[in-house]
């Protein structure tokens, strides 16, 4: 398959994220909301592709996830799906999709499934939620579980500072890792929570933690436009931007603003 920068272009399943666990491969990790990114990310040769809520903040321009809707999901994931080839689709449950119980929580997941496409699903939470998680399992859909910072609970938080700093939290997350392993998550996303407490969770779980601002883990993820640099007004510690597309694209942009103004645009060659 052209395009594809890894030797191995099957798809991306579940089990072999867990195999390359085993073996002390790191998993990569990024999101995508759009056709034509995720066929960048898909033949870039990512891991897994994961159509975060983060649309919300970075496609819609919400200030918060919690705006975004299961319909928008459902838009945004099939858009990916549509580009992916290789990678592991993941689509995170929106907002008040599956907080109210396990029956909401299944028909939405059904939903979400049925009609994207999807490979898996992501919800945030731990205890609290296993009920559902393990109803949507049951329903044969794989589940990726996330802990640490939970931008859906940001109002229960009051702010984005690191979690779990305190051994009370700690422990709750610890317990909370191990249910949901138990509960058979097939991974987990830690996000924004101290390293060797992220060190200690990918020690005592054998499927692999995917770390967003925890440091060293079985794999990492990031938010694509915050890599690539489009995000001007948002750069956390954790954050590594691979480019300033920001500057690129306004340059390129603001080139051609200039030559359609200054006529130069269409020239003779670019006409019928
Ligand atoms: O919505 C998202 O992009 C996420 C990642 C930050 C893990 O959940």
């Amino acid at each position: 398959m052209a395009g594809y920068l890894v030797e191995d272009t099957r798809k991306v399943a579940t089990h072999r994220l867990i195999e390359m666990k085993q073996q002390g491969k790191k998993i990569a990790m990024l999101t995508a909301y759009d056709y034509t990114m995720a066929q960048i990310v898909d033949q870039a040769g990512m891991d897994i592709i994961l159509v975060g809520d983060s649309a919300s903040n970075v496609m819609a321009g919400n200030v918060t996830t919690l705006p975004i809707s299961v319909e928008q999901m459902i838009y945004h994931a099939k858009s990916v799906v549509r580009g992916v080839r290789r990678s592991l689709v993941v689509c995170d449950m929106p907002f008040g999709s599956y907080q109210i119980g396990r029956t909401e929580g299944v028909t939405n997941a059904i939903r979400i499934m049925k009609e994207t496409h999807a490979d898996a699903l992501k919800l945030e939470g731990g205890v609290e939620i296993l009920d559902t998680v393990r109803a949507i399992l049951d329903a044969g859909i794989p589940v990726m579980g996330h802990l640490g910072l939970m931008p859906q609970s940001i109002n229960k938080y009051g702010t984005y500072t690191v979690r779990a700093k305190e051994d009370a939290e700690a422990e709750k997350l610890i317990a909370d890792a191990h249910a949901l392993e138990e509960a058979g998550c097939f991974a987990l996303v830690l996000e924004k929570i101290p390293a060797a407490l992220c060190q200690r969770v990918c020690q005592e779980l054998t499927i692999p933690v995917i770390g967003i601002g925890a440091g060293p883990a079985d794999g990492q993820v990031l938010v694509i436009h915050d890599m690539l640099g489009m995000n001007q007004g948002f750069s956390p510690k954790f954050l590594r931007r691979y480019a300033d597309l920001f500057s690129i694209m306004t340059e390129a942009i603001g080139q051609y603003i200039t030559d359609v103004k200054t006529e130069d645009f269409p020239n003779e060659k670019e006409r019928y």
